[in-house]
């Protein structure tokens, strides 16, 4: 008998588990397609170089570890509002939007749902298929969820998106991903994020865009221009922002809460209530990974070299992707597969069950969440012909 005997053990996290399991796997031929982490062509995940840049920097200049406060880097702060409002968006002088440093762009997700608790939600709706730890995070903080239709068969489904969210209570909260959709690399294009602003407006919903593969897609400025339009339709939202992937800053825990509001009493007070939600959780945000951001895109050379690299591992995906769609189509004869030339991101889902998932994984090494998503950013190109060959063994 001891003071934990009335836990019941919990299996492991859906991807972590499956990246420890990679990793202890002994054997010669194995692949992983699991969690999302960017690999080059040699299977690394390196530092990249306009980060060490400014860690070198950071280290020379930095004279304390004192505390930062509740926003964290106010600098960071503010680059990331660049990013998601503009530089020149009226509200920003107005005293409309709120930006707060947080631990990764799960923190800045905890954060909002935790905002959204305090404004009465109830009820989180979030995409049907979504990353497993939205509705971990809504559930966790004591709220309901509620799936809305995205993706049927593989291809977005605009109607089923309006009809489920058509269902949805004033002050029920909704995550919509922006770029890039996890799992499915799926993204809502322009018109429909207006159309969901438009609905957002009209119904009351706390809607929340998840930010966590921004300049994947196409570019830093167009893969914006999505969410700009959603905000400009609602008036009113708030977004996730990570720095994870596209500054590859994964275990330094770099993202944005960031709020945009109609009136500047309504953001002011909200403010107050992220700071104490913060402060009852993290304490105060990490520094490390927010200072190397704002060192960065404070810098123009080092933003020029930031944004090539982010380009190449874009162009890296593009070219995977449509190397593995293209062997997948000819492994399968079914040109359906071609459409994953045309998603966005690291992610595609394939229309494989947890049991094919388990048995590619069990029997032939390649490792894949039982979602059937697949991970192309830490593929190598060599190996294409010979995971499309195992992958249509299961499709
Ligand atoms: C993923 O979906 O694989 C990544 O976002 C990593 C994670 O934390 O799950």
């Amino acid at each position: 008998m001891s003071l934990y005997s009335g836990l019941s053990t919990l299996p492991p996290d859906a991807l972590l588990g499956l990246m420890v399991a990679y990793r202890e796997d002994k054997r010669d031929e194995k692949f992983d397609l699991g969690v999302g982490v960017y690999k080059d062509e040699a299977g690394n995940t390196p530092i990249l170089s306009a980060v060490k840049k400014a860690e070198a920097r950071m280290l020379a200049a930095q004279d304390s570890k004192v505390y930062e406060g509740p926003r964290g880097n106010v600098d960071f702060c503010a680059h990331v509002e660049d990013f998601v409002f503009g530089a020149g968006h009226p509200a920003r002088a107005e005293g409309r939007t709120l930006s707060f440093t947080a631990p990764g762009g799960c923190g800045a997700l905890y954060a909002g749902v935790s905002l959204m608790r305090r404004m009465g939600t109830k009820k989180v709706w979030v995409s049907k298929p979504t990353w497993p730890n939205h509705p971990n995070v809504v559930k966790s903080l004591g709220l309901d969820v509620a799936e809305y239709d995205y993706a049927v068969g593989g291809t977005l489904s605009p109607t089923g998106i309006l009809e489920s969210l058509m269902q949805a209570e004033p002050g029920d909260g909704v995550i919509i991903q922006g770029p890039c959709h996890n799992p499915t690399g799926i993204d809502i294009p322009e018109r429909l994020w207006t159309a969901l602003g438009d609905l957002a407006k009209s119904k009351g919903l706390v809607v929340m865009v998840d930010v966590a593969y921004h300049g994947f897609a196409r570019s830093l400025g167009e893969d914006m221009a999505g969410v700009r339009a959603f905000l400009e339709a609602a008036g009113e939202g708030m977004v996730a922002y990570s720095c994870s992937k596209n500054f590859g800053l994964y275990r330094e825990r770099t993202g944005c809460f960031l709020a945009l509001g109609s009136t500047p009493e309504g953001i002011a007070a909200a403010t107050t209530h992220v700071a104490a939600i913060g402060r009852a959780s993290w304490s105060m945000p990490p520094a490390h990974g927010a200072g190397i951001v704002a060192t960065i895109l404070g810098d123009a050379e080092l933003r020029a070299e930031w944004e090539a690299e982010l380009s190449s591992m874009r162009n890296r995906m593009i070219a995977l992707r449509k190397a593995l769609s293209d062997a997948l189509v000819a492994e399968t004869g079914s040109n359906s597969l071609g459409e994953l030339a045309r998603q966005n991101g690291m992610f595609s889902q394939l229309p494989i069950t947890p049991e094919g998932a388990k048995k590619l994984r069990e029997d032939l090494g390649l490792y894949m969440p039982a979602s059937g998503r697949i991970n192309i950013a830490g593929i190598n190109a060599n190996d294409i012909p010979r995971i499309a060959e195992i992958l249509a063994t299961a499709l």
